[in-house]
């Protein structure tokens, strides 16, 4: 079922996790290509999130192994994570609503080889997010939803990460700033950024991404190339109740 990949930067391979013993992340399999974006969809509970912090370090894995371009990223520390290459806008946008927006977008560069580059990025981050730069000096506290997530992209961005793992960033938004979003994203791939992206959003995730995983259970019950996804079998596996044919529980 993998989605097939000649040079893929990132490399899931049977992955399991746990919280205490109850099994949230069961086997997966997942690659993505230098330069693709993956939409990765699925019901609440599915455990998404926990993948992608699982990649990130942040759960404790029990089996399997994840790598970027090659090199091996299990058991490595969360705070290794960007000089690896690596950035998580994280479900919630967890912004530090007592500092500015500003120092919220430095934090994203606290790696000392990315503190040397922080005014480059910061000017690309607000290129990116204009909105970003005219409310510099304001507290993250007193954004909107949609420029809070804006917050959390543009500190995503400044450790200049090679993969984003983006977790629900439509969540709460009006559709006028889910699309700026998106384009948002798309703009990242013209400029070579892999992404994993988790939407709840099926179809405007379906139009940015190449390849779809759908997950359940802790497992992924569908892989394909996006072109070549049939929406209602993509719906049917989504909604269809635990236990039913074709899906293990
Ligand atoms: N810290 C935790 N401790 C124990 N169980 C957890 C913890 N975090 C998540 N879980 C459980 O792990 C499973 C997967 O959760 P996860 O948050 O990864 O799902 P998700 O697919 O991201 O869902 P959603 O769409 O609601 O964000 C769920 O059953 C959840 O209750
Ligand atoms: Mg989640």
């Amino acid at each position: 079922m993998p989605i097939s990949d000649p040079e893929p930067l990132l490399q899931v391979t049977g992955l399991s996790a746990s919280y205490g013993n109850i099994r949230v992340l069961n086997g997966i399999d997942l690659t993505v290509g230098a330069g693709e974006i993956v939409a990765l969809l699925g019901p609440n509970g599915a455990g998404k999130s926990t993948l992608l912090k699982a990649m990130m370090g942040l759960v404790p894995t029990t089996q399997g192994s994840v790598s970027l371009d090659g090199f091996p990223l299990t058991g490595r520390a969360t705070w290794d994570m960007a000089s690896l290459g690596l950035a998580l806008i994280p479900e919630g946008r967890m912004v530090f609503r007592d500092m500015t927006v500003e120092e919220n977008l430095a934090m994203g560069a606290f790696p000392k080889p990315h503190r040397a580059a922080l005014g480059r990025n910061l000017e690309r981050v607000f290129g990116l997010f204009p909105k970003l730069k005219e409310r510099r000096r304001q507290f993250a506290g007193s954004l909107s939803g949609g420029e809070s997530q804006m917050l959390a992209m543009g500190r995503g961005l400044m450790s200049e990460p090679r993969l984003l793992l983006i977790d629900e960033p439509s969540l709460g938004l009006a559709p006028v700033i889910v699309r700026e979003i998106f384009d948002i994203l798309r703009g990242l791939k013209a400029q070579g950024v892999t992404i994993v992206l988790v939407e709840q959003n099926t179809h405007m995730a379906l139009g940015l991404a190449d390849g779809v995983y759908l997950m359940r259970a802790g497992r992924v019950i569908l892989a394909e190339r996006a072109a070549a996804v049939d929406l209602d079998h993509l719906h049917d596996l989504y909604f269809a109740r635990e236990g039913a044919a074709g899906i293990a529980e």
